[in-house]
């Protein structure tokens, strides 16, 4: 078993969980017609959804709340936020936006033109959809070894950089808008990419002149991963890392919810290019607000600003990857396989080898998380083939690399006790795996459906 570092704070508030029982848990998944976004938290047990914006601040942070000023314009809590992203990136521009996608919406367009390609390891499907919106195409490019969940490679995340080059000469220069390299690749499970393959898609990028953005929504654990596992990179701060991770890009984006420990926030920065920080600010001010607020409270800045101090101390993420390591080794030791090694944020569970006799268009990572919530009261959620549209034009449903059964980790929030009890409940479902026969789906959204859509299961 590996070592367990205790985590590097103590508890402080507690929130109280509801104890639910199997009747209970049976008639709540059913009124939300089998879909996990259906469900009201307060019928959760461990919630492991998502590690966005569920982290849990810290007492800086909340005095930090208290300190935050709300001004219209030069919030001096703005202030204190662009100090801390110049000292940490080095970068000239940074812009506060509500979260993630916002950052995407207001960058992509300065960068895509309807019928480019946009290149990634793996873009997030909200990174995709802001693609889409742009009339440009989504191109995933990330190395063959991640498809593999039971081989080991220590930076699975890594872009093929002989493919990137392949498709650049395919398509032609002039059709590849942009270059996202998504720090930790979120889709391939968490997992984070090395330093040299950072540095060689970089430089192809320079190569061939095309914009290279870093979607930095887990940068800070990418750091850790580098340091820990990258030769040569051992003694290095994470600040030293992170200073070049991000020496060679362009431009980023960052959802603030991940690694900088908020519960809602953002940032686009733009390393040098004055141009291009005015096109984000022209559809920043009508889009999000004044360019000193960005859609936030100045409460909200200021904790960002703390937050992503917090977010790249050692010891912390030390920990909390340390919790994501120790869930996978219990998982895998009573034969739950999960992608190896462990990533970053969540456990990524292989549905496909616990389910070989539900298809993909049955949706086994999503039949695995309706069974685990039903034994338990944990929730999870699909990143397989039912988080995929189906064609617009044929109607049919497009089957997905993997089949993941994703259980977060959010940040500072659950106990040991808690991941052994998510291992326990889990070891009672694989028992019951041979009688899960999967779901259809009975209702859906044209876009981004598996949020409401509603299923029934196989008899
Ligand atoms: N990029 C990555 C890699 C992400 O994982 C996410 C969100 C976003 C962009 C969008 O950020 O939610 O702040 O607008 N991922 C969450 C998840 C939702 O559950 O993985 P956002």
């Amino acid at each position: 078993m590996a070592d367990y570092m205790p985590e590097p704070y103590r508890i402080k508030m507690v929130e109280p969980l509801k104890v639910t029982t199997r009747e209970e848990r049976e008639s709540s998944i059913r009124e939300a017609h089998y879909n996990l976004f259906g469900l009201r938290s307060d019928d959760v047990f461990i919630d492991m959804l998502t590690d966005s914006g569920t982290g849990a601040m810290s007492d800086r942070q909340w005095a930090g709340m208290m300190l935050g000023d709300e001004s219209y314009a030069g919030s001096r809590s703005y202030y204190r936020l662009m100090e801390v992203c110049h000292d940490l990136f080095g970068w000239q521009y940074f812009q506060p936006v509500h979260q993630g996608r916002a950052a995407e919406k207001v960058l992509f367009p300065n960068l895509l033109k309807p019928g480019q390609i946009s290149i990634s390891n793996m873009h997030f499907d909200t990174t995709t959809g802001h693609v889409m919106l742009c009339g440009a195409q989504a191109v995933d490019c990330v190395v063959p070894e991640a498809l593999d969940t039971a081989a080991y490679h220590p930076f699975k995340g890594n872009m093929d950089n002989s493919r990137l080059v392949e498709l650049i000469e395919q398509y032609g220069r002039d059709r590849v808008g942009m270059i996202v390299i998504t720090v930790t690749c979120n889709s391939a499970g968490g997992q984070p990419v090395s330093l040299a393959n950072m540095q060689e898609t970089a430089s192809i990028a320079r190569r061939y002149d095309i914009p290279l953005v870093i979607d930095a929504a887990r940068f800070a654990e990418n750091a850790f991963f580098i340091k820990e596992r990258e030769q040569g990179q051992g003694d290095r701060s994470i600040r030293e890392i992170v200073r070049d991770m991000f020496s060679q890009a362009d431009a980023f984006t960052m959802s603030a919810k991940k690694d900088a420990i908020v519960n809602m926030g953002g940032i686009v920065a733009v390393r040098e290019d004055e141009q291009l920080i005015e096109g984000i600010r022209r559809i920043v001010v009508p889009n999000e607000g004044f360019l000193s607020y960005g859609g936030l409270a100045g409460r909200d800045l200021e904790a960002l600003a703390i937050g992503l101090e917090e977010g790249v101390e050692e010891s912390f993420l030390r920990s909390y990857t340390g919790q994501t390591r120790y869930l996978t080794e219990r998982l895998t030791n009573i034969g739950v396989p999960c992608q190896q090694p462990a990533g970053g944020h969540a456990v990524f569970i292989d549905a496909r080898k616990i389910l070989p006799h539900v298809p993909f268009d049955r949706f086994p990572a999503h039949s695995f998380c309706v069974e685990v919530y039903r034994e338990a009261g944990i929730r999870g959620c699909d990143v397989g083939s039912f988080i995929l549209d189906p064609d617009p034009v044929t109607g049919k449903q497009p089957q997905a690399l993997m089949e993941f059964a994703r259980y977060c980790i959010p940040r500072r929030t659950y106990t040991q006790a808690h991941l052994d009890y998510v291992a326990s409940s889990m070891s009672r479902v694989m028992e019951k795996a041979g009688a899960i026969r999967g779901f259809r789906v009975v209702r859906q959204a044209k876009i981004l459906r598996h949020f409401t859509a509603e299923l029934e299961p196989y008899a």
